[in-house]
């Protein structure tokens, strides 16, 4: 199935739904148009049952996201920026939020808002000619979208001081390096992995799935001996789930697991 709005074009195959940020003329920024389309697609995605995981890339062979639109930044009063820099957080937020996998396939330009929205996807496959940075200080503005925070969380205060300090762009092998992607395939094939990924993670238990996104991202922003207590809850909460006597007893009669989120 493949429908539309025009700035973000939404396909769904198999479990998994595909967001393409379709604006290849401007390199896929994001302006106030494609950032509500997102917000609606987003929403629409978490309460699709036949949903599992999202998928997000950008159309053209250039860019992923080039950014937020510089032609509506320049625009903004100190007030209006306090406002558009709330809102993308809470529309790249949803993202985080979602209680079901996003994989960013990255197949070209991740700048600014781009990688911001990466940094908030679950999981980062880049195309070889993907590039990275946070571009920000060279427009006299810093990140706003999040960047100054998850970038740090993601890959060290170090690293991503000078990410957001100098503007460099890196490359996909550089962001491999410093853990900002968990993959780098060749040019073109950024989202047939992360259809591969999403089938892998289909095959598991949902329940479980959903918990361990809640344990990893919840977990990291509390103490250990809280992160522990949490997953010692949801791992209480799996004993419940016919998912897990599904799943145990496949092993046992060495067979793939059918699993109803139940
Ligand atoms: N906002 C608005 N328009 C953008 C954009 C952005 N973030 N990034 C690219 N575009 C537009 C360009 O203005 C150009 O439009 P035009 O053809 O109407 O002039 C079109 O996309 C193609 O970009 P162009 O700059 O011609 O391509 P390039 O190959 O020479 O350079 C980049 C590619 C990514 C290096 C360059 O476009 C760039 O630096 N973009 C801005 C990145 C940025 O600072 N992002 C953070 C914003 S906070």
């Amino acid at each position: 199935m493949t429908a539309v709005s025009e700035l973000v074009l939404v396909e769904t195959a198999d479990g998994v739904r595909t967001l393409t940020v379709n604006r290849p003329e401007k390199l896929n920024a994001l302006n106030s148009g494609v950032m509500a389309d997102l917000e609606r697609e987003l929403d629409a995605a978490k309460h699709d049952a036949a949903v599992g995981v999202v998928i997000i890339t950008g159309a053209g062979e250039k860019a992923f996201i080039a950014g937020a639109d510089i032609g509506e930044l320049a625009k903004l009063t100190p007030v209006d920026g306090r406002e558009h820099a709330l809102r993308g957080q809470a529309i790249v937020a949803r993202l985080e939020n979602l209680g079901k996998p996003v994989i960013a396939a990255i197949n070209g330009y991740a700048l600014g808002g781009g990688c911001e929205l990466a940094l908030a996807c679950t999981i980062r496959i880049a195309s070889e000619n993907a590039r990275f940075g946070q571009p920000e200080v060279k427009l006299g503005i810093l990140p706003g979208y999040g960047g100054s925070q998850r970038l740090a969380r993601l890959v060290g205060e170090g690293r991503a001081m000078q990410l957001c300090l100098t503007a460099e762009q890196i490359d996909a092998q550089e962001a491999w390096r410093i853990g900002l992607v968990n993959k780098v395939v060749p040019v073109g094939q950024a989202a047939g992995a992360a259809r591969e990924m999403a089938k892998a993670i289909l095959a598991n238990g949902p329940i479980a799935c959903r918990y361990v996104l809640d344990a990893i991202h919840r977990g990291l922003e509390m103490p250990l001996a809280e992160g522990l207590l949490l997953e010692a809850t949801l791992f209480g909460l799996c004993a419940a789930t016919s998912d897990m006597k599904e799943g145990m007893t496949a092993f046992l009669e060495k067979r793939p697991a059918r699993f109803a989120g139940r």
